[in-house]
């Protein structure tokens, strides 16, 4: 991730808290009917924003972390969940963001990774996310990527935005998102600094070299029907005889 990424997510107005929010209510109705969770499981969030999914899911799990470049988001939602039991917020550093078994997080069942690889430099950092997950992982985990600019169209991704506002009653707010000025901003800073789309074979070939199995998730997880959603089985190690 670029400075330039850094500096647009540690902004209060990166983006609209309800709207936020609504994704986060979403996507946790949405994962559920995908990936199992129960009070066994320890989550980690990786670019948790401020930190909706993990506060939602908390209560049912044995653990859950969030962790995120944006200190912003971070404080707010520290502030906002103090007193969850077993509820932990990280800062990841914006120059080691993908250093996550540097954290204090082990045993890890489900890692998230929502609407945050594509600020990611290269398809080489996805693989170096999920060799880092494996460190922490225990086994069996599973590991979503989702909304991923898999063989992106950028008229069908903006279209994909339109029709889910539709659909979850957040159309004038997305609406807004895209033409307000705060989008100019988001706009102005992906202009400089591309945002990662991947083709499905780089993705199958990384999860392959990294011992893992891949499979996409058909489901609308996110609101953008056209975003593909990764979910990703970190086999356990071979060791050698
Ligand atoms: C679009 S928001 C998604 C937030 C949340 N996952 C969700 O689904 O609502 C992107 C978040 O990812 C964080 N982020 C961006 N790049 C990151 C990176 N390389 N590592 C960790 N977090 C990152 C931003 O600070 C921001 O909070």
């Amino acid at each position: 991730m670029s400075d330039a990424w850094t500096a647009y997510w540690n902004r209060g107005e990166a983006m609209d808290g309800r709207l936020w929010q609504a994704q986060c209510d979403f996507f946790v109705s949405r994962v559920r009917k995908e990936i199992p969770l129960g009070p066994d499981d320890v989550l980690l969030d990786i670019g948790c924003g401020r930190g909706y999914t993990a506060e939602a899911l908390a209560p049912e799990l044995r653990a859950a972390h969030g962790a995120d470049t944006s200190l912003h988001a971070l404080e707010e939602a520290r502030l906002r969940c103090a007193g969850i039991p077993g509820l932990t917020f990280h800062l990841l550093a914006p120059d080691a963001y993908l250093d996550i078994h540097r954290l204090p997080v082990r045993n890890v069942s489900v890692i998230f990774c929502v609407s945050v690889v594509q600020y990611y430099k290269n398809i080489g950092e996805v693989r170096t996310l999920i060799a880092n997950a494996k460190k922490i992982a225990a086994p069996g985990c599973r590991m979503l990527l989702a909304d991923l600019l898999v063989d992106y169209n950028g008229c069908l991704d903006v279209a994909g935005v339109l029709i889910g506002g539709l659909e979850s009653g957040t159309f004038c707010a997305k609406l807004q998102e895209v033409f307000s000025g705060k989008h100019r901003l988001y706009g102005r800073t992906r202009a400089e600094h591309p945002v990662l789309t991947m083709r499905r074979a780089e993705l199958e070939a990384v999860c392959a070299a990294e011992n893992t199995r891949l499979r996409f998730i058909r489901r609308n997880l996110t609101g953008n029907r056209f975003r593909a959603h990764a979910l990703i089985e970190i086999l356990p190690a071979v060791n050698a005889c």
